[in-house]
This record gives structure tokens, sequence and C-alpha cells, in this order.
């Protein structure tokens, strides 16, 4: 069976170049489709779990901050159905996302997914008392009893919320804690709650417009044992206006890479450190070849290093 958002097996045989081969990395994969559908989505070990997460997970800045209109709400449910049916499961919010929390909890419900999706979200405000009525409401938006990370957002007041964050995982209420920013300038007080806390995920800005996070702030992570998630991929959106125009390279089918949005996810999936990537998405077509770049082999460095060079003449 196939629809619109459907990738059959012969589809997914083709799209791949006739298999799901051998990776150039080494990389985990597990079936996820249903019994007539198969394909795989990588999954990659939480380090202080060990727990298997699919590579492909979904930003929701913006995109889902929308009312309770059928109109608005339909591509969104489509959005998140899809990515569930294609293998992934983490989905990204925040307080600071207007009514995305929300939407997300509603939308789950309707769908069924509750206890099925990686829930993320953040707190974003100052002082112990906010941030306790922040997470709470958070529980509440999202319909929940239990959120699986539950991250400080650009580091705003993190000693206070990491003290908040680390008796509510004792008490089973967050399964994992972590930071974000989503910008360079921050990355030296970045590294340094990289040093001094005990963090499950750091999630910061990783992209081949933003690669800054390579020179220390991977390494140190995968050193330390924390999961990374990265936002921006597209550095925002803007490098779609860098290369959309542009002839996605031939030799791009040698890690079944057939999109522009595949070959700035694989790049970013390419790193070992990486554990998911969390790309936005309001459009069920984005969302679908966005999955599949969690799917099939993935560039090594000499490839990567290939990669950035193409894209910097472009
Ligand atoms: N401080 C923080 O904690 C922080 C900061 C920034 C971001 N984040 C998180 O990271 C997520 C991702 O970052 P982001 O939303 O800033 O930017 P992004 O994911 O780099 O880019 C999103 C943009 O790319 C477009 N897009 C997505 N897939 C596409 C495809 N296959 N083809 C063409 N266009 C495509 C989207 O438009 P369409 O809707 O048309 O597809 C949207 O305009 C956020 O949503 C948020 O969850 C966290």
């Amino acid at each position: 069976m196939t629809d619109r958002y459907h990738v059959s097996r012969r589809q997914a045989a083709k799209i791949l170049g006739g298999a799901v081969a051998g990776s150039l990395l080494p990389i985990s994969a597990s079936r996820l489709w249903g019994a007539n559908e198969t394909s795989t989505m990588i999954t990659r070990a939480v380090p202080s779990s060990g727990e298997k997460v699919p590579v492909i997970g979904l930003g929701t800045w913006q995109t889902f901050d929308v009312g309770s209109g059928a109109s608005e709400r339909a591509p969104l449910e489509l959005v998140l159905s899809e990515l569930v049916k294609l293998g992934g499961r983490v989905i990204d919010s925040s307080p600071m996302y207007g009514r995305s929390e929300e939407v997300i909890g509603d939308l789950a419900a309707k769908l069924g997914l509750q206890g099925k999706l990686f829930l993320a979200t953040k707190v974003w405000t100052s002082g112990r008392q906010a941030g306790i009525d922040s997470m709470e409401r958070s529980f509440t938006r999202f319909k929940t009893k239990r959120i699986d990370l539950m991250q400080v957002h650009n580091l705003v007041d993190v000693t206070t919320h990491l003290q908040t964050m680390r008796e509510w995982k004792a008490a089973g209420r967050f399964r994992y804690i972590g930071v974000t920013h989503y910008n360079d300038s921050a990355f030296p007080e970045v590294e340094k709650v990289l040093r001094s806390e005990k963090l499950d995920f750091l999630q910061i800005n990783y992209s081949l417009v933003e690669p800054e996070a390579d020179q220390r702030i991977l390494p140190l992570a995968q050193e330390r044992g924390v999961a990374m998630m990265i936002n921006r991929p597209f550095g925002g959106g803007d490098l779609f206006r860098r290369v959309r125009s542009k002839p996605l390279p031939e030799w791009a089918a040698e890690f079944d890479c057939h999109s522009w949005a595949q070959f700035l996810l694989k790049w970013i999936l390419g790193h070992a450190a990486v554990t998911c990537v969390i790309p936005a998405t309001a459009d069920p077509e984005h969302l679908r070849d966005n999955a599949m770049a969690g799917t099939g082999r993935l560039p090594d460095l000499k490839t990567r290093q290939r990669m950035a060079e193409y894209v910097a003449k472009l």
C-alpha cells in the first residue's frame, strides 16, 4: 500500500539505490516500518543509559506554534504521524515556542502516540519557583506524567534549574536532563557547563554553515559521555537559499543521498559524536525527505570534507 506520504518497500529500495547498503561508519539500525513497509532508521545510543534513539527527530520552533483550527493543525498531524511511521520518535519543544507544547500534547493524544514519543522540552526562566512552575506547565501541556528530556534553554539560570531537574529525575519525572544553546558565541559558557555538570544531553547548533562545534564541543561531549542533539541543522533554513538552485553532486548517491536536505543532515550525522538531529518542518513532504537522511550509508571523514568544500564553493 502506498499513499502520498508513504514510501513502499519498492520505492525505498529505488530511493536507496536498490538496497540499504552497509554504512561507511559503524552504526546500529533497526527495522521500524510495518510488515509491508520496510526501511531502516539508524539509531544511536544515549551514552548515560545505552538506550537507542532514532537519529532524525523533529524541531518545533515556529512550525508548531499554531491555533486549534483544523486547517492549521492538519499538516502538523501528518508531520507527526509520518515521523513515527518512518521510525522517528524524538520531538523537541520549549515554553519559548508559544503553543508548541500544547499542540504536541493534543496531537499525540489524538494520534494515540502518548508514551511512544521521546518528548524533549525546556525551562526558560529565572528563579527556582519560576522554573518549577514552568516545568509543571510542560507536563500539563504535554498531557504526560513523565518527560523524557528536560533541558535548560540557552543556559538561563542553569545552576538553579539543574538542581530541581536532578531532584525530579531522581523522582522519575524526567528520564534525562540537559542544556541547550543555539549560538557559537556561547560555546565557552557551554564548555564550562559541560565540564562542571553531569548532563545526559547537550543540544547545540551544528551545520555546514555553523560547523564550529566540531572544534571543541563535540569531542568534549564524546569524552564526557554526553548525548548530542543538534539544532538548526539547516542554519534555520538559510542553507536552502544557498544550495536550492544548485545541482546535487552525483557522488552524493555513494552515501544514499538524494536531496539537499539529506546532504545537509547526513553531513551532521557523519560525526560519530552526534546522537540525533532535530530539523523543524511543517511540511509532510519535507519530513519524509528529512527522515530518509536517517537511512542507508553515511559519509566518512574524507567524504564530509569533500561535502564541506563543495558547499563552500556554491
Ligand atoms: N536554543 C535552543 O534550544 C534552540 C535554538 C534553535 C533551535 N532549537 C530547536 O532546533 C529545531 C531546529 O532548528 P530551527 O527550527 O531553528 O531551524 P532548521 O531546522 O535548521 O530549519 C528549519 C527550516 O527549514 C525548512 N525545512 C525543513 N526541512 C526541509 C526540507 N526537507 N526541504 C526544504 N526546507 C526544509 C523549514 O521549512 P518548512 O516548514 O517549509 O519545511 C524551516 O523553515 C527548532 O525547531 C527547535 O526545536 C533549539
